[in-house]
Order: structure tokens, then sequence, then C-alpha cells
């Protein structure tokens, strides 16, 4: 990639008052976690979403969808976060409220890179939560027991049958309103925006980009291949998160 673009982007982020990073299944492709849409490695290109990721497939088939999270469970909390996670958190300390961090991913990587105060679109693939928002569960919101995920099927209420599900937002279901709306706050006040690993597939969250462009800011994407966001961005970084991302927010100048 040419230095010159990198010597710009750096050039926006050093003036910018504050920064958005939209991040994506790519963030976390580094650290060992599948992300959904690639060829060949993608979930989505050997499971099936609606049968995995769906309140239909759910009931359907509790046991299957289940055991699918608990082995995606598994590699999240085995994935070490990478550098370009660290890169982020260690910016985010150095320049304290200037960074909102926005992901899709469920797994837990940047808050254990250290990054503070990250909006989990998509929810947390480590919690768990009560399938129908029944009254006698509606408290219940964590009953995440790490002996059930061995279990091989969701733990039930023994009165009522209601069924315990992974923490996260399935296709059809909407967004946390919280999350979406400190989202798109985020998106609105910045004044550069890096969009890191996302095929800008899915909706809501790949509506932030557009906002934060209509909004006046500059929309920089880092990611290898090409994705649903290039129309919408300023500059266009070709390559991979773990490599970028500590290029971009070094203080230092580029060698
Ligand atoms: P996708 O799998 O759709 O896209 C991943 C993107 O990351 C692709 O554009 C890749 O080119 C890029 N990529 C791969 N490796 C990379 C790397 N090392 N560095 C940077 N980029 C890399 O994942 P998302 O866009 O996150 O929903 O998918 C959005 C949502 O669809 C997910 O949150 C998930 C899924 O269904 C839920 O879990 C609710």
């Amino acid at each position: 990639m040419a230095q010159e673009s990198l010597d710009e982007v750096r050039g926006w982020l050093a003036e910018a008052p504050r920064i958005a990073v939209l991040t994506g299944a790519g963030m976390s492709a580094e650290s060992g976690i599948p992300t959904f849409r690639d060829a060949l490695t993608g979930l989505w290109a050997r499971f099936d979403p609606q049968q995995l990721a769906s309140p239909e497939g759910f009931a359907a088939d509790p046991a299957l969808v289940w055991n699918w999270y608990a082995s995606r469970r598994a590699g999240v909390i085995e994935a070490r976060p990478n550098a370009g996670h660290l890169a982020l958190a260690d910016y985010g300390r150095r320049h304290p409220g200037r960074l909102g961090v926005v992901t899709q991913n469920v797994d837990d990587l940047h808050q254990r890179a250290g990054s503070e105060e990250v909006i989990r679109l998509h929810g947390d693939i480590l919690e768990d939560r009560w399938f129908d928002a029944c009254r006698r569960h509606a408290r219940g919101a964590n009953v995440c027991d790490p002996a059930w995920a061995e279990r091989g099927s969701p733990p039930a209420c023994a009165e009522c049958g209601n069924r315990v599900r992974p923490g996260v937002v399935w296709f059809g279901e909407a967004l946390p309103v919280a999350a979406l709306d400190a989202a798109e706050r985020v998106a609105q006040e910045c004044a550069v925006m890096l969009v890191v690993g996302t095929s800008g597939a899915v909706h809501p969250a790949a509506g932030l980009a557009c906002s934060a462009r209509r909004a006046g800011a500059r929309v920089v994407i880092v990611n290898p291949q090409a994705s649903e966001l290039d129309g919408v961005a300023h500059r266009r970084l070709q390559g991979t998160a773990a490599v970028l991302l500590p290029l971009l927010l070094a203080e230092e100048p580029l060698a």
C-alpha cells in the first residue's frame, strides 16, 4: 500500500478531535476467530445462518444451536487480542475521551486488550439470557453457568420450559436500543471513522459509516478485500487490522 495514503490518514487522525472505530469479524481474524462471509473460511460459508442464528432455528433445534455456540465460545475464550486490538486500547489510554469503539463482534477481545466503554451492537457470546421474555424470567438476564456448556442442550426452566440461549443478536432480531443510539452518537460526532474488518453487509451496523459520512466525517476502510462500504469511504487501506492499526495509531513518524 502507498505510504502516502497511510501518511494522509495519519494526518487526519492527528487533527481529529473525535475518532470512531467500527469493527467487524475481520478485527478478530488474526486472533484465530473465523469471520462470517470470507469464502471457504467464513462461518456462513460452512453453516446455515437461518438454522444457527435465528429464533426460529433455536426453537426448531435448541441443542444443535446450543452446542454450536458452545464450541464458538470455547474458541473465543482461547483467543488472545491481536496487535490491532492492542493498538486501539493503547491509543484510547493515551487519548482519553477521543476514541469511540463500536463493534459488531460478540467476542470480548477489545475489552481484554484494555479498551473501555466499547459499544457492542450484536451482544456478547459469553453471556446467556432467557429465550422467552416471560414475566417469571424477565430479570434473569445473565444466567451463564460454565457447567451448562457441557450438558449438550440448553438449560430449561422446570416450571414453564423456557430455555436459556446465547446472549447474541440473531437474524430477525432488533439490536439493543441503547447501544445503537450510543453508536449513532459516536458516528455523528467523529471527524474520522475507521471501518475495520467488516463486509458492511449487515444493517443497521453498516449504516453507521453512512451516518458518519453524512455528518461530515472522513471515512477510512481497513480491509484486505473489497467491502460493501467501499463506495462510502474517502480512503480504502488494503491490509489487515493487526498490521495497519498499529501503523495508523502510532505516535512516532513512520520509518
Ligand atoms: P464478515 O464475515 O461479513 O466480514 C468480515 C470482513 O473482514 C471481510 O470484509 C473480510 O475481507 C475482512 N477481513 C478478513 N480478515 C481481516 C483482517 N485480518 N483484517 C481486517 N479485515 C479482515 O463479518 P462482519 O462484517 O463482522 O452478526 O459481519 C457482520 C455480522 O454478520 C456479524 O456481526 C454477525 C454476522 O452474521 C451477528 O453475530 C449478529
